[in-house]
C-alpha cells in the first residue's frame, strides 16, 4: 500500500489543497527536469537531430504504458483536449440525420468541436442530463446514456468520469451498446488518467485524450492522446514536417513526402519535442506509473472513507462508492447550508476546492493527509445550526 508522498512535493504547508481536478502541484522531480531543460539551450549544441525523435517517444512510451497500448506509436503529444477533439471532429465519418452522444455538461473542449459539427454538416448533438433525483443518480443517468444511443449515433464521447462531479461512466457498458450500432468511443480523459486505472484493451476506445497537468501530474500546454484503428488512415488538422514518412533524415526533409508515419503519429501537434514541457511530461508520467493508478484509488479511498461517512451524517451528499472514483467527488449542500458561506469559510481556512454549479469539487492526491480530510470535514460541520 502506498504511503503518502507529500515530500516528493514542495506544497505550502499552510494550505489544504484538495483541487488536483483544477491543476496538480508541480512534483520536485519534474520541475528539476524543467529547468534543467531550460539551461540545456544554453548550449545548442546539445541537441542532437535524434534527441527530436527520442524525446517524443519516451513520451509516447511512458503513456502507452499507463494505459497497455501495445505500441507507442499509435499515441500522439498534443498541446490540449481541444487540439485532438478537433482531429476526431475532422474525421469522423458523418452527415445530416447523424448524431453525436455526450452527458450533458462536459467540459467545453469536449463540446465546441462537435457543435461546429452541427453548424457545418447538420449533425445532432444529443446531450443526455443527469436524472434530476439524487437517490440512484449515477447509476439512472448511465442508463439513460445507453437508451440515448441509437442506430443514427456514429459518436459517443465522454469522460470516464465526469468533470464536475465525478460521477463514474460505465465504459464497458457504453463500449457494447456502441458497437450494438456502429458508433465510435471517444474518451476526455483528462479527470480521471492518471488517477483511475484505463486500459485500452478492456475498454477499446477508438480515441483518448487526456491533458497532462492534473492528473498526469505534469506541465500547462502538453498532453497525450490516442489514436485506434478508425484513425489509421485520416487527415490530422495540422501538416507538420516530423509527422511524414523519413523526418528522421534531417539531410532529406526537402524530399517532401506524401505519406506519413506509422501509427497515429500524424495527429501529433508541431514541434512536440518541445524540449522542455515533454521531458517534464514524460517524468510525470514515469512517477505515475511507478505508483499506480490502482495505488492511488487504494490510497485515497482508505483515507477519505470515514471522512466521507461524517460528511452524509450532516445531510451532505454524493454519489455512491459504485458510481464514482475515488479522486474526485462532488458534495451537494443539504438546504440548511449556504454556499456562499461554505465558500468564505473555505477561504478564511485556506483550504482549495473547486465550486462547479452546485457542488463542491473535492479531488485529493497522495500528498494529502488525514489533516487535510479532517480541516475539510470540521469548516463543513461549522456550517451545520446547531
Ligand atoms: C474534463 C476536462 N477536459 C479538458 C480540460 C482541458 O481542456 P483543454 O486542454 O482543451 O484546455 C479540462 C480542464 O479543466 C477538463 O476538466
Amino acid at each position: 500500500m502506498l504511503s503518502n508522498q507529500k515530500d516528493l512535493f514542495n506544497l505550502p504547508e499552510d494550505i489544504t489543497y484538495l483541487n488536483c481536478s483544477f491543476m496538480s502541484p508541480m512534483l520536485k522531480s519534474v520541475a528539476e527536469v524543467g529547468v534543467r531543460a531550460v539551461y540545456g539551450k544554453d548550449d545548442p549544441t546539445s541537441v542532437s537531430p535524434d534527441d527530436f525523435f527520442k524525446n517524443t517517444s519516451a513520451l509516447r512510451s511512458e503513456f502507452a504504458k499507463l494505459l497497455n497500448i501495445s505500441s507507442e506509436r499509435d499515441c500522439a503529444i498534443v498541446p490540449s483536449v481541444s487540439y485532438a477533439m478537433a482531429n476526431v471532429a475532422k474525421n469522423l465519418k458523418a452527415g445530416k440525420g447523424d448524431n453525436i452522444v455526450i452527458a450533458d455538461e462536459q467540459f467545453p473542449s469536449n463540446v465546441y468541436a462537435w457543435k461546429e459539427l452541427e453548424r457545418e454538416k447538420g449533425i445532432s448533438l444529443k446531450l443526455v442530463q443527469p436524472p434530476t433525483e439524487n437517490e440512484n443518480r449515477g447509476k439512472r443517468w448511465n442508463e439513460m446514456i445507453l437508451e440515448a444511443i441509437d442506430t443514427n449515433t456514429k459518436m459517443v464521447s465522454t469522460g470516464h468520469v465526469h468533470w464536475a462531479d465525478g460521477t463514474l461512466f460505465d465504459l464497458a457498458a457504453i463500449r457494447e451498446r456502441a458497437d450494438e450500432v456502429g458508433a465510435i468511443l471517444v474518451i476526455d480523459g483528462t479527470q480521471s488518467i492518471g488517477a483511475l486505472p484505463f486500459d485500452v484493451q478492456k475498454f477499446r476506445p477508438d480515441a483518448v485524450v487526456a491533458a497532462g497537468y492534473k492528473w498526469l501530474m505534469g506541465p500547462y500546454s502538453s498532453g497525450v492522446a490516442y489514436f485506434g484503428e478508425y484513425f489509421a488512415n485520416g487527415r490530422p488538422i495540422e501538416n507538420n514536417w516530423m509527422n511524414r514518412l523519413n523526418s528522421e533524415n534531417f539531410a532529406g526533409l526537402v524530399n517532401y513526402q506524401d505519406d506519413y508515419q506509422n501509427g497515429s503519429i500524424r495527429y501529433e501537434v508541431g514541434e512536440s519535442a518541445n524540449f522542455i514541457l515533454t521531458p517534464m511530461l514524460t517524468r510525470a508520467i514515469q512517477q505515475v506509473n511507478e505508483w499506480t493508478p490502482e495505488g492511488i484509488q487504494e490510497y485515497l479511498g482508505n483515507l477519505t472513507a470515514p471522512y466521507l461517512q461524517e460528511l452524509s451524517e450532516i445531510g451532505i451528499q454524493f454519489e455512491n462508492d459504485e458510481y464514482r472514483g475515488k479522486h474526485l467527488y462532488g458534495l451537494r449542500l443539504p438546504q440548511h447550508m449556504n454556499l456562499e458561506e461554505v465558500k468564505a469559510n473555505f477561504s478564511k481556512n485556506h483550504i482549495y476546492v473547486s465550486i462547479r454549479g452546485n457542488s463542491i469539487r473535492v479531488s485529493p492526491h497522495l500528498y494529502n493527509g488525514e489533516k487535510d480530510l479532517i480541516k475539510l470535514v470540521e469548516t463543513l460541520k461549522s456550517e451545520v445550526p446547531a
